[in-house]
């Protein structure tokens, strides 16, 4: 993550080594489904309690712990299972497994706060109270069933912990719990927002202040070679510059959305929204009269997402899978590894030349129905020393300290929805959501 005097000094993110394997990633109990009794009724000493959380990120899983922090004062009372749940938190439809975590162990022994992970050599399974592990806290243990069981599957959906208090007398809470999943791709969402920024397939973003067409994504593999690509105009502004416009292509349709929501379908403007390529479902929702919502939907709830807060407009996949992706190019670097990737297949370390890399050129087909200046083979304005220099004095009608304000619940995002702000003039984009 780049540091905010980076930012101001430079305006844009030097060097940094895109290479990283896939992270497991943690998602914990919100406020609803923590601190629930065990069991849930209150007026019984035995039964069920149910907590779920929702995953919304997409992936195929290659690894899933689960964590627990309970209170109780007989452990053995206690069977706790884990399902997946794809249809919601009472699901219709059968969960994708149920795996038992635990069954009676640890007799009469307090609490049970451990992490259950396949690769642990501890366990519990019929542990007697004179077990050391029983005590322990945030110590992990083997399930009783393997929880590669949901290797292989899809990661969205509602998990369940389901503990069944299955005697009297005592009774306990569930404190929290957590999912942790390792993807098996490193993450694969790719973005292009504000003032712009960039984020690889790996996560990690980095800045490109060049004004000119860029390729965002070129993947002529996806939908067995029916080809997407999406390309994006960047501005300046003042100190700042944006995407003023992205041009989507699926097969032989091209969607190209621009300020304020105006879009054009295959060059006609406020055409019918349907389908892209007669198969791919889009669709536009106006929020209010700043913001507009395009989704394309890509299937199994695999989606691209173009938005346009006033003048400004932001590009990103969601649920990318190698099916669409694997030996794309562009501004997101190499699928799977975000490596910043030339033309040729060599790996850039600089930001500006890796965006100036990806200048669509004259021989590539025109995503965009205008021609804007800069056109290959006259490279992109880059911001002079001019620019830069200005970047951090601010001719936004909005001050620094007025767009750090809202912006300080965005955490490591802050520094960006500063620029944003700045460079929409207008608060309220910090409430427009992952804009
Ligand atoms: C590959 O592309 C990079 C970046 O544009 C360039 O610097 C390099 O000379 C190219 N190499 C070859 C062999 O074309």
């Amino acid at each position: 993550m780049f540091t905010k005097l980076s930012l101001i000094a430079l305006g844009l993110l030097g060097s940094l080594s895109p290479t990283r394997a896939a992270t497991p990633v943690t998602y914990t109990s919100d406020a609803a489904n923590s601190n629930l009794r065990i069991p849930l009724d209150t007026s019984r000493t035995s039964g069920p309690t149910v907590s779920n959380i929702f995953v919304d990120a997409t992936f195929e899983i290659c690894d899933v712990d689960i964590s627990v922090d309970i209170t109780h004062t007989w452990t053995s009372d206690l069977e706790i299972d884990i399902s997946l749940d794809v249809d919601g938190p009472d699901p219709t439809t059968d969960p994708v497994d149920m795996i038992r975590l635990q069954y009676d162990d640890c007799e009469r022994t307090d609490d049970l706060v451990v992490v259950f992970d396949d690769s642990s050599t501890n366990s519990l399974d019929g542990a007697s109270e004179d077990e050391p592990l029983c005590d322990d806290n945030g110590v992990d243990v083997r399930p009783e069933e393997s929880l590669s069981t949901f290797n292989g599957h899809q990661s969205t959906g509602y998990w369940t912990l389901h503990i069944n208090d299955d005697a009297g007398a005592d009774i306990g809470t569930l404190n929290s719990w957590s999912v942790i999943l390792t993807p098996c791709e490193p993450i694969t969402d790719g973005a292009g927002t504000g003032d712009p920024h960039f984020k690889t397939w790996v996560g990690e973003w980095f800045d490109f202040h060049g004004e000119c067409d860029l390729v965002f994504i070129d993947s002529p593999k996806f939908g067995h070679g029916t080809g997407l690509a999406i390309h994006i105009r960047t501005k300046a502004r003042y100190q700042y510059s944006f995407i003023e416009s992205a041009a989507v292509q699926i097969g032989d349709s091209v969607l190209e959305v621009g300020e304020y929501g105006n879009y054009m379908l295959d060059g006609v403007s406020n055409a019918e929204l349907e389908k892209m390529d007669d198969k791919y479902p889009v669709t536009h929702k106006k929020v209010n009269s700043k913001q507009h919502i395009f989704t394309v939907e890509l299937g199994e709830g695999k989606q691209i997402i173009i938005q346009s807060f006033k003048d400004l407009v932001s590009v990103k996949t969601v649920g990318a899978s190698p099916e669409e992706y694997r030996g794309s190019q562009g501004l997101l670097g190499e699928f799977g590894t975000g490596k910043w990737m030339s033309r040729n297949g060599t790996v850039m370390a600089d930001a500006d030349a890796f965006g100036n890399e990806w200048q669509v050129l004259e021989t590539e087909p025109k995503l965009f129905q205008t021609n804007r200046f800069p056109q290959h083979p006259v490279k992109c304005s880059m911001p002079g020393p001019e620019r830069e220099g200005r970047r951090r004095l601010g001719e936004s009608t909005i001050s620094m300290e007025a767009a750090e304000k809202v912006c300080e619940h965005w955490g490591d995002l802050k520094d960006q929805c500063v620029y944003d702000v700045m460079a929409a003039e207008d608060l309220e984009l910090a409430e427009a959501g992952a804009f």
